[in-house]
């Protein structure tokens, strides 16, 4: 299928990821990192207004089990696996990534900051679960050993925003850095506007991407247009 964006290094495909993974060769996927509808029937407020595709609560759960069934032949079997959840829906995330992933653990992105709920009666909602899985054959990941807390890396404000729910770069890139090897292929079935991919490029690995709707894929590859250009002034 004809790639949405494409250069030597990152690919975008604009439509559903369960078709495009199916054409994925195989073994090829070193890190699979994705933020998928986290099934919480998210609705944006403010500016964006936009709800996010398959993000009812039974919809986005049946969307990623169908992802990873449809990606599985192109894991390799000692990648890493991060795949953001809302702390509602994790357990779910958790049962659908165990048919195919061993868990090691859950990170936990500490955005320091609050969020929405009941503010009087109930703790703030300031992080973000990010389940950590693995192939079957282990592979150390780069660097000593941190800590499960991942603190440093604000949220994307919303004046900056071109998703709704968008993650910053710089997060992204930290855990491509310490589970992908050099030259090795990052896949996010549910790329957004292209945050994964950005920083995959940053860092000189490969990405593949894929985006239901158009005019994120529009953003992502405006995005990765100007970081492209961007390194090659700086080269
Ligand atoms: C939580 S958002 C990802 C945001 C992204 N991390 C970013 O920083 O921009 C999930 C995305 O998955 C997309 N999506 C939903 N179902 C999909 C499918 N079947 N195939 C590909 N993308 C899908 C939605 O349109 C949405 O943009």
């Amino acid at each position: 299928m004809k790639p949405y964006f494409q250069t030597d290094t990152i690919t975008l495909f604009h439509g559903d990821c369960r078709d495009h993974l199916l054409g994925l060769p195989s073994e090829s996927v070193d890190v699979l990192l994705s933020d998928p509808p986290y099934g919480m029937a998210y609705e944006a407020k403010g500016r964006s207004g936009a709800a996010i595709r398959a993000d009812g609560s039974r919809q986005g759960m049946r969307v990623f089990r169908q992802a990873l069934t449809s990606a599985g032949h192109a894991l390799k079997p000692d990648m890493h696996a991060f795949v953001f959840c809302h702390w509602e829906s994790w357990p779910d995330f958790y049962d659908a990534a165990s048919a195919h992933l061993r868990i090691k653990g859950a990170l936990m992105w500490w955005k320091a900051r609050g969020g929405m709920g009941d503010c009087a009666a109930s703790f703030a909602p300031d992080y973000e679960v990010v389940l950590h899985g693995a192939g079957p054959k282990r592979r150390p990941l780069a660097g000593k050993r941190h800590g499960a807390v991942l603190a440093g890396y604000p949220p994307v404000p919303a004046r900056a925003r071109t998703h709704p729910t968008e993650k910053p770069v710089n997060l992204l890139a930290y855990l491509v850095e310490r589970s992908c090897p050099a030259g090795g292929l990052v896949l996010d079935p549910f790329a957004g506007t292209g945050a994964t991919l950005v920083a995959a490029q940053q860092l000189g690995r490969r990405a593949v991407g894929v985006e239901l709707e158009e005019r994120y894929c529009e953003a992502a590859a405006r995005r990765l247009e100007a970081g492209g250009a961007a390194l090659r002034r700086a080269a």
